[in-house]
């Protein structure tokens, strides 16, 4: 064994270059450029063929952390168990081990005491930012800045990979229509197309030139229908019709696949009946067949043992059979592959090419991180501290944060505030929380290190600032985030808020989740302003109405009566490290917001799902009046309370003079649609200018609108810029009856405006 290692010590890279032709390391990296996808294929063959079938059923194992390294070797337990795998060659790739000094450790047990000597990939949940946190996914789709949704994941990548990972578990593109649901913060929202630019934009972003230490591997997840989870509840059954699933679920999952995307991830949920890990027609017929994906699927989290639970495997051997065949190739924390695939083979269950095909993916991913010519790539302690928390990264992640709010409403002006000469109460648990805006994904961050709001206000020194929590958001947190407590009852801060609200000139209360009440395994079924923030509201507002609410939240909200009664509305998310900072140049108007829903915003819980691109349904309007007959509630409106697209700015914009170059168009031709908007405002502004299509007959019913073109402009005050969409086959096209992506003859209506609601539009026709 000694002498094994010795052989193998100068990497499994050296061993590949022997075996492909006896040639040496130097003329295979210069090959690489010439021939890369064979080189790289040879490469990989020619290191399986050294593996016996126990180490390539190692490869497709991974662990989570398990080793203090600074304590003893564990000796027992789980940990002991994992530590031996380790050393045994038995374990592919890590996760949420992280810092320089212990992924180095790992990286070193890897290369030095294995048999092969192959290294380990180390995975982390970097869902927006490593330690210098980003606004929310969620949030960061608001911007509609697809370079600056690229530039924060860059970032990201940056900080992460300083100390020594190169996987994240993201993006999730996972199109999510219900606000219940926890984990629609970690998405890019309700929208197809627009999730599918966000989903490019940061799989590039993440992935960047793999050649580089500064980007890491991304991860699309979760493969496929997680977000449609049964009444917004996490984990819960999906059932989706085929054309919700090719339409709506999919197309984001493909554009990852044609950005390059090396990885991708399964979903705990079953689908139509077959939970997603053991499902062969996502994984093996869609992703690796049709879309031809060549990287490799990472189960979820215990997802291949818990097909016990679904009802679908009997046991854990027989999960691991059905996750391998269905198409996962590693095993995120279920042992399951580690503990059964090599009898599953002796047995004949299954095939040993299909191990390999999965060991193969592996090993070509980590070639392409260039592993086996410098398995410690990502380990340099210099770097590390040069580069988390840098001043270049702080800039970067209050950027993305101005960006990503949206104004909802702004009476009379209220906002941008007076610089000076005014007293300003500042009511709010979260005004004061320097934790709560690093949302829940930021795993890596320390609590306490956001800027809160307060501090972002006090460095605006011209007006008196006056504090009073009011009430709490969450209460008693302990170590663990999911002890986290609502307070329901507690009023006693409210008559010292009420004293300072009396005295101000104006108020601003930041209201709504505390970052840990969305994210995984956080649903709620009642999406209103929780605990008695709704009535700490009200009371303010009847002794001093001039307030300016600014909401933190993962997730859409119902707050009907706040849009009826305050008059300035700021939603502001959670926009992690530097969240009071980007609050406050919004809020004095140094920054002029931009962003727009990427989320409808519901009036009412029982709306939800609720999405801007609905069918019309059989009766979509009143006939006759007082008819109950028709598709609507008795006791709300249908309409949203903020549409999909929604955002103003403190500029105002006018559309107008909307033109088609053709009222028609036939296969191969098309129509430019264009339109003029002009800044009737007062300052310089950005405006995201959308267009929508409907088709109005198709094989299946169609949606009433489809966003298929986005583009963001700025103008100063008194400009007009006009704005021009293409319109060819391409963009009408969907997965039509006959089963496939194509576009019907017929007529269809064009929408161009500056939120899903409020358009202009115009009519054509396409022939076929
Ligand atoms: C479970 C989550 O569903 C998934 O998104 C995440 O990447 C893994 N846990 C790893 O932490």
């Amino acid at each position: 064994m000694r002498q094994m290692k010795h052989k193998f010590v100068f990497t499994s890279f050296a061993i590949t270059a022997v075996l492909i032709a006896g040639c040496s390391n130097k003329i295979i990296k210069s090959s690489i450029s010439y021939s890369k996808v064979n080189v790289l294929e040879t490469k990989v063959d020619s290191v399986l063929k050294l593996m016996t079938l126990e180490e390539k059923v190692g490869q497709l194992n991974q662990y989570n952390g398990f080793w203090e390294i600074t304590g003893p070797t564990p000796k027992e337990g789980q940990a002991a168990k994992k530590y031996e795998d380790l050393k045994k060659g038995l374990v592919g790739s890590m996760l949420n081990v992280k810092g320089v000094k212990d992924v180095t450790a790992l990286q070193k047990i890897a290369v030095e005491q294995t048999r092969l000597g192959i290294p380990l990939i180390f995975g982390f949940d970097v869902i927006h930012g490593y330690k210098t946190i980003s606004p929310i996914p969620l949030a960061e789709a608001a911007s509609w800045d697809l370079e600056a949704i690229k530039k924060s994941a860059a970032i990201a990548a940056e900080e992460a990979s300083s100390v020594g990972l190169n996987w994240t578990f993201a993006p999730m593109v996972d199109i999510s229509r219900d606000a219940r649901w926890g984990r629609v913060m970690e998405g890019a929202g309700e929208d197809t197309y627009l999730g599918s630019k966000i989903a490019v934009a940061r799989v590039q972003g993440f992935q960047g030139d793999l050649s580089s230490n500064k980007n890491i591997l991304a991860c699309a997840k979760h493969f496929a229908g997680y977000a449609f989870a049964e009444s917004g509840r996490d984990y819960n059954t999906v059932d989706v019709s085929e054309t919700t699933l090719q339409n709506i679920i999919f197309p984001p999952f493909k554009a990852t696949v044609d950005a390059g995307v090396r990885t991708f991830m399964n979903s705990f949920n079953e689908l139509n009946g077959i939970p997603a890990t053991g499902n062969s027609y996502l994984q093996r017929e869609v992703l690796k067949g049709d879309w031809k994906f060549d990287g490799f699927v990472v189960s979820d989290w215990g997802s291949i043992n818990e097909m016990i639970s679904h009802g679908y495997a009997k046991d854990s051997k027989h999960a691991a059979e059905i996750a391998l065949n269905a198409g996962s190739d590693m095993d995120m924390e279920s042992s399951a592959y580690v503990e059964h695939l090599v009898a599953l083979v002796n047995e004949g269950k299954v095939k040993e090419s299909l191990i390999d095909d999965a060991a193969r993916r592996i090993l070509k991913v980590k070639f392409e991180l260039g592993l086996f010519d410098n398995p410690y790539k990502y380990c340099d302690e210099n770097r590390e501290k040069e580069t988390v928390g840098s001043p270049a990264i702080q800039e970067g992640v209050l950027d993305m944060a101005k960006k990503s709010i949206v104004l909802l409403k702004n009476q009379n002006d209220l906002l941008p505030l007076k610089k000076s000469g005014q007293k300003i109460a500042v009511i709010g648990a979260l005004a004061n929380d320097k934790t709560s805006p690093l949302g829940s994904w930021r795993i890596a961050a320390d609590d306490n290190t956001a800027v809160s709001v307060l501090e972002g206000l006090e460095n605006y020194k011209g007006n008196q600032l006056n504090y009073a929590k009011g009430a709490d958001v969450s209460v008693g947190r302990t170590q663990f985030i999911w002890e986290t407590k609502i307070n329901t009852t507690d009023k006693s801060g409210f008559e010292e808020a009420i004293a300072i609200a009396k005295q101000a000139d104006i108020v601003v209360m930041v209201l709504g989740e505390h970052g840990l009440q969305s994210g995984e395994g956080r649903s709620r079924s009642d999406i209103g302003l929780p605990g008695v923030q709704q009535e700490l509201l009200e009371a303010i507002f009847k002794v001093n109405p001039n307030v300016v609410l600014v909401l933190n939240n993962g997730r859409p909200l119902a707050i009907p009566w706040a849009d009826e009664h305050i008059p300035a509305i700021v939603e502001a998310w959670q926009l992690g490290t530097q969240s009071g900072n980007a609050i406050a140049q919004v809020l004095y108007g140094d920054y002029n917001p931009s962003g727009k829903l990427p989320m409808t915003f519901p009036r009412n819980v029982g709306q939800v799902p609720i999405y801007y691109n609905y069918k019309n349904t059989g009766r979509p309007v009143m006939n006759e009046p007082d008819s109950v007959f028709w598709s609507h509630y008795i006791d709300e409106k249908n309409t949203p309370l903020y549409p999909f697209g929604y955002g103003l700015s403190y500029s105002k914009f006018e559309y107008s003079d909307m033109q088609l170059t053709s009222n028609s168009f036939a296969k191969n031709g098309k129509i430019e649609v264009s339109v003029n908007i002009k800044n009737t405002g007062k300052v310089t502004g950005k405006e995201v200018v959308q267009m929508y299509i409907r088709d109005l007959i198709g094989s299946t019913t169609r949606p009433v609108k489809e966003l298929k073109g986005f583009e963001m402009i700025e103008l100063n005050p008194n400009e007009t810029k006009k704005v021009v969409f293409l319109i060819d086959e391409k963009t009408i096209q969907y997965f039509t009856a006959n089963a496939k992506w194509e576009s019907e003859p017929g007529d269809f209506k064009v929408f161009i405006g500056g939120s899903s609601a409020k358009t202009l539009e115009r009519d054509f026709q396409y022939f076929n």
